[in-house]
């Protein structure tokens, strides 16, 4: 899936994502489709409309990578995966999560700035076609705004 959703010179092969879903502290989580109709005879196995793979490391969640599959987009998916990997690395103690998307990815850049990640720096040459990277970061830990006690 990751091969369908991005550039061939950006996408994983299987055994790397693999070492990245087995880094400790990682995790994967998978969005399905549900069976249509409980009723059927014959039952239809749910299909993988994406997934999420993040580590909590310490204080800081890392996203590694969010794969929708091209026509399931734009329906909530990639939303829904993102929210319950911000929860997950919120339980795990993270108060800041951060991750890397090409400068050219319009598509997740206005993505991750609707679910209020901002860009941090560029990394030159982050990916190994030499494109460079937007780090992004969003606190996940929201501190309540101090009423001034009036005298
Ligand atoms: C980025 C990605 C994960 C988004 O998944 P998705 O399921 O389409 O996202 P959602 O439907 O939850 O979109 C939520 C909001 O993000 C914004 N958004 C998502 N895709 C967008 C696009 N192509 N153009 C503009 N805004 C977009 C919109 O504000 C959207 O809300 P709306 O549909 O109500 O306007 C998906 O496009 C994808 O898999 N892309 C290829 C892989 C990739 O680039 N991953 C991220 C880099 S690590």
């Amino acid at each position: 899936m990751d091969q369908i959703c991005f550039d061939p010179m950006l996408a994983y092969s299987r055994p790397e994502l693999a070492v990245y879903m087995r880094r400790p502290g990682s995790f994967t989580l998978v969005a399905e489709s549900t069976i249509g109709d409980a009723n059927k005879m014959l039952k239809e196995e749910p299909r993988i409309l994406g997934f999420i793979v993040a580590e909590a490391r310490r204080r800081t969640g890392h996203i590694t990578t969010i794969d929708v599959l091209p026509q399931s987009r734009r329906s909530g998916i990639g939303s829904a995966l993102l929210q319950a990997a911000e929860d997950r690395l919120r339980q795990a103690g993270a108060a800041v999560v951060e991750l890397e998307t090409a400068v050219d990815n319009a598509a997740a850049i206005k993505f991750y700035k609707r679910k209020e990640y901002f860009v941090e720096k560029t990394i030159p040459g982050y990916y190994s076609n030499q494109l460079d990277a937007l780090v992004m970061s969003k606190d996940l830990v929201v501190t309540p705004v101090k009423e001034n006690s009036r005298s």
